[in-house]
């Protein structure tokens, strides 16, 4: 994507820890104007550049006013990285509908929440780009996570049309499939982190 950061109205999701953390400190250092959101705003970090926004993606009038009080402050968001997420393990047989019900609410719908929010206003000005991060379990499954490598699959298919219908607004939307990062998630093996935008 060659696009300028220089004070492009960015929002990273979950930056509170690991991937979306560093995201938003280097789309920070390379001029972005830059919204991290976290669920606990007293016991975040702050990151330098990063403007802390309070945001349960499970929940829509979160999510909304989150977006709205970007919008109000700074205009419509130009590019937006739908990071927060977590990853369930246990087995299938194991795993409560709840537990599942879960995962999909945070690592899909979370996705769908926050990017419908900020669509309005990436009509609106005519520009928008949008990252998803996802999973290279979304094509690869692995034992013991079948839940959560259904979820990322689902971020993956649902992009893809949404690839298509959002060109007529000079939007572009991009997946990135991660893995093994030593993040909270990720447990403590694999490799750094390490982005290029
Ligand atoms: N680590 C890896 O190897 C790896 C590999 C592939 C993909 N990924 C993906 O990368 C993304 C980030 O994971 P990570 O490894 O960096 O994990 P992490 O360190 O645990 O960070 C997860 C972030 O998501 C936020 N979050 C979780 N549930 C949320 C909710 N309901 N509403 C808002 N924010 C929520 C957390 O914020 P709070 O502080 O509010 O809890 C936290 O900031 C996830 O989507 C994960 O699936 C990770």
């Amino acid at each position: 994507m060659h696009t300028s950061l220089k004070n492009k109205i960015t929002l990273v999701t979950g930056v509170s820890s690991g991937i979306g953390r560093e995201i938003a400190q280097l789309l920070a250092e390379r001029g972005a104007r830059v919204f991290g959101t976290v669920r606990n705003p007293k016991s975040a970090k702050p990151i330098p550049g990063v403007e802390i926004v309070r945001m349960d993606v499970t929940d829509d009038s979160s999510v909304n006013e989150a977006v709205q009080g970007i919008e109000q402050k700074a205009g419509p968001v130009q590019l937006l990285v739908n990071n927060a997420g977590y990853s369930f393990m246990g087995a299938l047989e194991e795993t409560s509908i709840e537990e599942a019900r879960q995962q999909f609410e945070t690592n899909l719908f979370g996705v769908l929440r926050v990017t419908n929010s900020v669509l309005p206003g990436m009509r609106q000005q005519g520009y928008g780009r949008i990252v998803n991060i996802s999973s290279v379990l979304g094509f690869l499954p692995a034992p013991y996570m079948g839940i959560y490598v259904a979820s990322k699959h689902a971020v993956d298919r649902a992009g893809r049309p949404r690839i298509a219908h959002r060109a007529e607004y000079s939007s572009a939307s991009l997946r990135q499939q991660l893995r093994d990062f030593p993040t909270n998630a990720g447990g403590n093996s694999g490799d750094q982190c390490d982005f290029v935008f």
